[in-house]
């Protein structure tokens, strides 16, 4: 060999050594981080800078593909849906625990325990919350994540490794970098824990669906157990499941506590999220008047908790002492009393949300739970009633738990008397008496007058956002008051505003953060949406609302019809012609000018000068990644609204339509997909997740 030419190699070699340092380096860098954020929730890093980290690695991977390791944190989503999943027999069992109604029953097992082993009676107790979850075991070989299985039998459960990679909270790799101590990890490590959904992660998951039209969750546990032990780690990936470990059920080539307390802060030092609340006592009693206000405090805890374990700390004492079928005695579950009670169901109200969703609420019979009186609780949407078959005068299960609104479990039908009443949906909409709209694919009732009281407040808000009017200063407050006082009753009303009215509407307490005098915030207003007055075509209609017409359609239809007489004027098929438009989008276009409502608004936007012209730019797509494909959309994406999904796809080039043919690219399939997705699978089109589209655009 030339000596020219070893040195090349040697460099070669010496590159590649370099990468593959790099390569663990962000590994273990990725992982410290997503531990910081997802465990211990105080990030060091920006969302940014974790981003790019992420980036680097997955450039390392991609030119380095036999690198790749379970414990990538690329790992936690990239695999395929399975068919069914694999029995796993635990390296123990996976017991559960009796249950104790209050002190006396706490005490009572203590002397059952004292009478087998005096030794009870020096026992220290740990408590810790009972948490309202599901039970899941990890096992950990030479520090990786290597399976996860549910409780199942308690003998046997089921694999549910890829959904369980998705957990972020779930080190993939212990000890996680960047802990202080040294710790030994034992070859071979199975934990339990408990998979749950934090109550506010789940509201916010009920929003979200509720806004979408879809159906809403019940409660955290079956929407947790539900997501992991569904088939695809995509759609797992896409709910906010966490998890906190409290047991090792077997450990191989390495040395464990022996007691309880000793195995939490162990746990924790690994990186694993243990719970805070936990509390070691020298007497069953400390541990009795530990827990019992937290049946009043139960709300402050994130998660839903049903009660609180109390723990003989000596483990090994707590093993002598046995079992009592699948129930350990050395253990004790202190349950909180339950906030489940009947009421009678009085009437069924309907509620309009801020996407004109109409959605029903029981009026019941106020009741106490948990010390807080009830009078109202959901229903979730009307599919619920009917399945149910919820009638009004029934006796009902109400479920008040965590900080979740209460919820209607169902009806008492032994109750009956034969006097209640069966319920049919509202025809018209409570709040503006228009009729109600329903849409295909979704479970939900719109109201889609866009007069209507309860939605005008979000039409104006739209209407004078960034991507529409930009009408800069006119807040909510502002716009609130004025629908209040009657000087806003359409959008196209903002334009006859006078400075009178906006001062009455910029009143005192509006202001108080407001250093401005309220004569300068009115002249600033009157400014704004006199500039406003020359925003283009495609902003315009972008601004009406009408629905499925995002900016890029907007775009598109300014160009095609140059003014809003000739658009108000296409017919359905006219619209089809144009690239991007749809049956469904055209439909709602067609019905949104027919509406007389809608009409005099247009007429009332002419009248005060806001009637613009195209110009040439208008509707031109990007050209990108995407130029030449079309997508469709399906069911709830893991982190992107629908728009969301289409501005991305749009912006890369791509098109995006309704309805599946031959001609569609790609599916883009989210969770509870409807019809599209089976027709896709019959057209043999491909079909790809959340994560995979964000790929492809790369
Ligand atoms: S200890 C021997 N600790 O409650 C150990 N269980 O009814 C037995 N749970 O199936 C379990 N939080 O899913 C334990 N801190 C905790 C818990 C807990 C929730 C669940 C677990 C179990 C059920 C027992």
């Amino acid at each position: 060999m030339q000596p020219q030419q070893k040195r090349g190699c040697e460099l070669g070699y010496n590159l590649r050594m370099t990468t593959k340092s790099r390569y663990e380096e962000l590994k273990a860098q990725i992982n410290f981080h997503n531990y910081r954020y997802h465990v211990l929730d105080a990030p060091v890093i920006s969302d940014l800078e974790f981003d790019k980290l992420l980036n680097e690695l997955k450039r390392i991977e991609a030119d380095h593909p036999d690198w790749v390791t379970p414990d990538s944190p690329t790992q936690r989503a990239g695999a395929k849906p399975a068919d069914r999943f694999e029995k796993v027999r635990h390296p123990a069992p996976i017991l559960s625990l009796a249950n104790a109604f209050g002190a006396e029953d706490a005490r009572a097992w203590y002397e059952r325990i004292r009478k087998i082993d005096d030794r009870v009676e020096k026992a220290k107790f740990v408590v810790e919350p009972k948490i309202d979850g599901l039970s899941v075991v990890l096992h950990y070989r030479d520090g990786v994540f290597v399976q996860g299985a549910t409780r199942g039998d308690g003998e046997v459960g089921e694999d549910i490794t890829s959904n369980l990679r998705t957990v972020r909270a779930i080190p993939l790799r212990i000890p996680v970098e960047g802990r202080k101590s040294k710790v030994e990890v034992p070859k071979y490590l199975v934990v339990r824990g408990e998979a749950f959904i934090p109550t506010k992660e789940f509201e916010a998951l009920n929003r979200q669906l509720e806004e979408a039209g879809e159906k809403t969750y019940q409660n955290p546990r079956n929407t947790a157990a539900g997501a992991l032990r569904q088939l695809d780690p995509k759609l797992t990936a896409s709910r906010p499941i966490t998890l906190l470990v409290y047991q090792i059920i077997h450990s191989e080539g390495g040395k464990v506590p022996t007691s309880q307390w000793e195995i939490l802060e162990y746990l924790k030092t690994l990186g694993f999220p243990v719970t805070d609340v936990s509390k070691r006592f020298n007497n069953l009693e400390d541990a009795i008047a530990y827990i019992e206000p937290w049946d009043k405090k139960r709300d402050e805890l994130p998660y839903e908790a049903d009660g609180m374990v109390i723990k003989i700390d000596d483990l090994t004492l707590a093993a002598e002492l046995g079992f009592v079928g699948k129930d350990p005695r050395g253990a004790i579950a202190f349950k909180f009393p339950a906030r489940e009670v009947t009421t009678r169901l009085n009437d069924i109200g309907v509620a309009v949300g801020r996407t004109g969703v109409l959605t029903p609420y029981a009026v019941l019979e106020p009741v106490e739970i948990g010390g807080v009186i009830v009078e109202r609780a959901t229903l979730h949407n009307f599919d619920y009633i009917a399945e149910k078959d919820i009638r009004v005068g029934d006796r009902v299960l109400v479920k008040r738990a965590g900080e979740v609104i209460p919820y209607v479990i169902g009806p008492v039908v032994d109750a009956r008397s034969g006097k209640e009443k069966k319920y049919k949906p509202p025809q018209t909409c409570p709040a503006c008496g228009q009729p109600v709209e329903h849409f295909e694919g979704e479970v939900a009732w719109y109201c889609v007058n866009a007069a209507c009281p309860a939605q005008l407040v979000r039409n104006v808000e739209h209407f004078v956002s960034r991507g529409a009017m930009d009408i800069v200063g006119m807040g909510i407050k502002i716009v609130e008051k004025l629908i209040e006082t009657g000087k806003v009753r359409d959008v196209a009303d903002i334009y006859t505003l006078t400075r009178a009215d906006i001062l009455e509407a910029v009143t005192k307490k509006d202001r108080k953060t407001d250093k401005e005098p309220p004569g300068k915030i009115a002249d600033n207003l009157l400014a704004s949406i006199e500039t406003s007055k020359s925003r283009s075509l495609a902003r315009l209609i972008t601004a009406l609302g009408i629905r499925g017409v995002g900016e890029v359609s907007a775009g598109d239809l300014a160009a095609h019809y140059g003014n809003l007489d000739a658009l108000s004027k296409a017919g359905v098929d006219d619209l089809q012609q144009i690239e991007g438009i749809g049956p469904n989008i055209a439909e709602g276009i067609v019905d949104w000018f027919s509406r007389p409502f809608n009409q005099k608004v247009l007429k009332k936007l002419k009248a005060a000068g806001v009637w613009p012209q195209a110009q040439k730019t208008e509707g031109r797509r990007q050209e990108g990644a995407f130029t030449g494909l079309t997508f469709v959309i399906t069911g709830t994406l893991p982190t992107w609204s629908r728009e969301e999904a289409k501005a991305f796809i749009e912006s890369h080039g791509g098109k995006v339509t309704d309805s599946v043919s031959k001609k569609t690219g790609y599916l883009v399939l989210g969770e509870n997909p409807g019809s599209k997705f089976e027709k896709a699978k019959a057209l043999g089109v491909k079909i790809i997740g959340e994560e995979e589209l964000r790929k492809l655009a790369e």
